[in-house]
């Protein structure tokens, strides 16, 4: 699943991504792309309106913070963390295969 070019994508450092029953939050960080799922799993707020603090992206309701790299939970509220998705990079486009 094509997500956008790369040069244009990596002028936003968090960005929501909505693709058919998809929630996903996009990061831009260290020159790296990573891609977690989107809703905290604490109380289902959206990781793309949080904060974005070295490699953890933290929730914007209670703080529950997350590997950007891996979408472990690294606090409490974050409990078993999100799902991470492998990304692709091919002719300057981003792309996810979503299963
Ligand atoms: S909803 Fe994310 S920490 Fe509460």
């Amino acid at each position: 699943m094509l997500l956008g070019y790369v040069e244009e994508l990596k002028k936003t450092k968090i960005q929501c991504i909505n693709i058919e029953e998809y929630s996903l939050v996009l990061i831009y960080q260290s020159s790296q792309f990573y891609l977690l799922d989107n809703l905290c799993p604490h109380k289902a707020a959206s990781l793309c309106e949080g904060n974005l603090k070295g490699d953890e992206i933290e929730c914007p309701w209670h703080k529950a913070k997350f590997d950007i790299k891996t979408g472990r939970g690294l606090s409490p509220l974050a409990g078993n963390g999100v799902k991470s998705w492998p990304l692709t990079i091919e002719d300057g486009q981003l792309s996810v295969a979503l299963t």
